[in-house]
């Protein structure tokens, strides 16, 4: 399972050991309630092949610490990003953290990278960046030479929001190949760069669909929202073409996935990186939680 490491203080975990990541991950951020699934589908398989990336988790020989990082293509050349750092609650204050970050720069360079961010990889990524409530990793991130870059926002939304479904609209689960193939159509044309985590959430059977007409097999898509693409219970992506904004297609999509989630029995669907908050809001949704987005050069230390 652990590979040999880079050097003597860290190994490569695989993705045999999600568990053993999983279990890492809970312990350090016990709020989380993060799901050995999102945390394969992200550390492990969060590679984003269009763009030539790479990923890897490493951790130190012990288990106590781990990293796990992938690389994104940025406006001037390869960025890598930490998805998620964590030390065992008993070991903290030990230097494990700097030990994963220094591998961490390591791995980078050694992928052409010029900057370590600790920030949302999209499409595939555990938060938007660091949450402020963390105050002991926006610690670590300072003394480390982090610097910050941005915000951004996560609302959270009752899972009973419901609107209704528009006149001349038929909202559907996005199951068969047409379906599927409408909904890329249209994120194709408008949101390009949504496209990868569409294509998950369709994946996952996670996916909505706003259809024209009675929606007919064939008919075009007016709509989509899909959830858990990366973290179980996190709604979005979400769109509406823009010729037909404005009739309460989003609202009806939103309601259809919180009633999944509802079902599935949350409470409470957090809407991650929101777009447009006055929309959510009108569904009761309200802000809950701040990200710092944090840089620093590779190799800065
Ligand atoms: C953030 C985290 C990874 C740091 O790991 P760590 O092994 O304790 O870090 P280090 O021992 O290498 O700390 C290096 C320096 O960072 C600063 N630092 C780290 N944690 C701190 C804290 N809680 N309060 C203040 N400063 C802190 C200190 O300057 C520290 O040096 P010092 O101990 O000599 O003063 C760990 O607290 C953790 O797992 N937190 C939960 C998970 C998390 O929030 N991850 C980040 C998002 S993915």
């Amino acid at each position: 399972m652990a590979a040999p490491g880079p050097d003597g203080a860290v190994v490569e975990w695989s993705r045999a050991d999600v568990a053993r990541l999983g279990e890492l991950a809970r312990l350090a951020l016990p709020g989380e309630a993060l799901l050995d699934d999102d945390l394969a589908s992200v550390c492990f398989d969060g590679t984003w092949p269009e763009a030539d990336g790479r990923s890897v988790v490493l951790a130190t020989a012990d288990g106590a610490g781990a990293v796990a990082l992938t690389t994104r293509p940025g406006f001037s050349g390869t960025e890598a990003f930490v998805q998620l750092l964590a030390v065992h609650p008993d070991r903290r204050r030990a230097g494990i953290g700097q030990t994963l970050l220094a591998a961490a720069d390591r791995w980078a360079a050694s992928c052409g990278a010029h900057r370590l961010r600790l920030a949302g990889a999209a499409p595939y990524y555990l938060w938007p960046g660091v949450d402020t409530l963390w105050v002991g990793a926006a610690a670590f991130a300072r003394a480390s030479g982090f610097t910050v870059d941005g915000e951004a926002q996560n609302m959270a939304l009752p899972a009973g929001a419901r609107a209704p479904t528009p006149d001349g609209v038929a909202i559907r689960h996005v199951l068969d190949d047409g379906d599927a193939e409408a909904v890329r159509v249209l994120v194709r044309s408008q949101w390009p760069h949504w496209l990868a985590e569409l294509d998950r959430g369709i994946e996952h059977g996670c996916c909505v669909g706003a259809f024209d007409g009675d929606g007919a097999p064939g008919a075009a898509a007016l709509g989509f929202c899909c959830h858990s693409v990366n973290r179980f219970g996190w709604l979005g992506p979400v769109g509406t073409d823009p010729e037909a904004q404005g009739r309460g297609i989003g609202g009806a999509l939103v309601g259809a996935v919180c009633r999944d989630l509802q079902v599935a029995g949350l409470r409470s669907v957090e809407v991650c990186w929101i777009g447009p908050e006055a929309f959510y809001a009108s569904l009761g949704g309200v802000r809950s939680r701040t990200f710092t987005l944090l840089t620093r050069p590779v190799g800065e230390r």
